[in-house]
């Protein structure tokens, strides 16, 4: 029997009542129902709610087959992409990917910057490598830069008819340089759905071809998503996951807590936090208000951040991402000197001291003034993971449809892009 995403919600005590959700309701109940009819803003980028129709048999096959020969012919890997084209392969990668594979895994085009690329290049001299190359614009200039760069090593390295084979593009059916390119050159190449936005793209081939390559089990991912749709739809008004969350966020948002920090202490968990605050941010920044999306990665966190959260200012709250059953790998051992006084602990698992260490947070951080709600996600397994990708994106929509803003689309970065070109002379 598969378990199920919960969300608990007693640190709210104190900050949130029963009323503050019956007041919401109304509004909570139209946003997820124009979510499902397809009749808010941007719904002409709904394909990510119909997962299996997305992420089909023919299209999984594909990408399986693809990444067989991918692993089978390169000793590395490299990913080019960036924002939604690139956070989702990375989250889930570092989450879920053995470290055998995952270590032949390497992203470019997330940042411009000359050092990391020559670096990059540097620890691949003398590997052979293929490359995964993601835009749905197909016009992303850090993708299109860190591509031409990697373009032009692989041509050092092998001849034509060899490059062509390392090659997989990933990018929009017609539009764009990436397109022509491959259609040009005859690349192997994927397709990201027109109904599907960048930073909803974790379950199309933008995340499952390098999640493939990575070792992960792409059927689970998705069938975990496939699960908590199906779960989402049955469970009704605050049942459903989404809606509760939604509403979490925003009855806070009214009451002045402007910050929300995904805060975990699962160190794996690290880059799924910078895919949400993706998700969030670029979703529900808009119309000059937003609940700014933060991350922390605790316990490390806890001694950097862990002083402004307990008693800097009260704008803040907390949704907690908490493994149940996480896997066991260290037991702290007894020693005989005791110099350091921590014989009282020897014998325990260091998942164990862990889980402590979350239960304690959570109290300190609620008394210091600070709501929380805690999701506890069963295991940190490919199957959970899906469900954990699909349930953040329908809270997302829910949340921001809520707020009023359109979560599909983000013009807001053009405002840089532009003064950009300007400045580098783009004819
Ligand atoms: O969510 C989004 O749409 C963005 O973050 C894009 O994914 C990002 O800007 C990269 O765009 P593209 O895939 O067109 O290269």
């Amino acid at each position: 029997m598969r378990k199920q995403l919960k969300l608990d919600a007693k640190c709210l005590n104190g900050f949130v009542d029963s009323d503050d959700f019956e007041v919401i309701k109304p509004e909570v109940e139209e946003a997820y129902k124009c979510l499902m009819e397809r009749s808010g803003k941007g719904k002409e980028f709904l394909g990510w709610l119909e997962v299996d129709r997305i992420a089909s048999e023919v299209l999984l096959e594909d990408i399986e087959n693809t990444a067989k020969k991918m692993i089978a012919m390169s000793e590395a890997i490299v990913v080019i992409g960036v924002g939604g084209s690139y956070l989702g392969a990375k989250a889930v990668i570092k989450a879920l990917s053995p470290k055998t594979l995952k270590d032949k895994i390497f992203f470019a085009g997330q940042n411009i910057s000359g050092e990391y690329i020559s670096g990059l290049l540097g620890v691949l001299k003398d590997k052979d490598i293929s490359v995964i190359v993601i835009s749905k614009s197909g016009t992303t200039t850090e993708t299109a830069i860190a591509f031409r760069i990697i373009e032009d090593f692989l041509e050092e390295k092998y001849d034509q008819t060899e490059v062509a084979k390392r090659i997989i593009c990933i990018t929009d059916k017609e539009k764009g340089a990436l397109r022509n390119i491959a259609e040009e050159k005859g690349l192997k190449s994927f397709i990201i759905p027109e109904d599907v936005g960048g930073r909803f793209s974790i379950l199309t081939p933008v995340g499952l071809l390098p999640a493939a390559c990575a070792g992960i089990d792409i059927r689970e991912l998705v069938s975990g998503a496939v699960f908590q749709r199906k779960t989402n739809e049955k469970n009704k008004g605050y049942e459903n996951l989404s809606c509760k969350y939604a509403a979490i966020r925003n009855i806070l948002y009214r009451k002045g807590k402007r910050i929300e920090i995904f805060s975990t202490f699962s160190y794996k968990l690290r880059y799924i936090g910078e895919w949400w605050k993706q998700l969030f941010g670029e979703s529900e920044g808009k119309s000059y208000k937003s609940i700014f999306p933060a991350a922390c990665d605790f316990s490390m966190d806890l001694h950097s951040m862990g002083q402004l959260i307990q008693e800097g200012e009260r704008n803040i709250f907390e949704t907690f991402f908490i493994v149940e059953e996480e896997e066991e790998h260290a037991i702290i051992p007894e020693r005989k000197d005791n110099l350091d006084n921590l014989n009282y602990l020897a014998g325990y698992e260091m998942s164990y001291v862990n889980k402590k260490a979350y239960e304690a947070t959570i109290e300190a951080h609620h008394e210091g003034g600070v709501p929380s709600s805690t999701i506890f996600i069963p295991q940190k397994t490919d199957f959970y993971m899906g469900a954990l990708f699909y349930f953040l994106e329908e809270a997302v929509a829910v949340s921001a449809y809520i707020s009023g803003v359109n979560p599909f689309n983000q013009p807001g970065v053009e405002a840089y892009k532009n003064k950009m070109f300007k400045l580098l002379g783009k004819p």
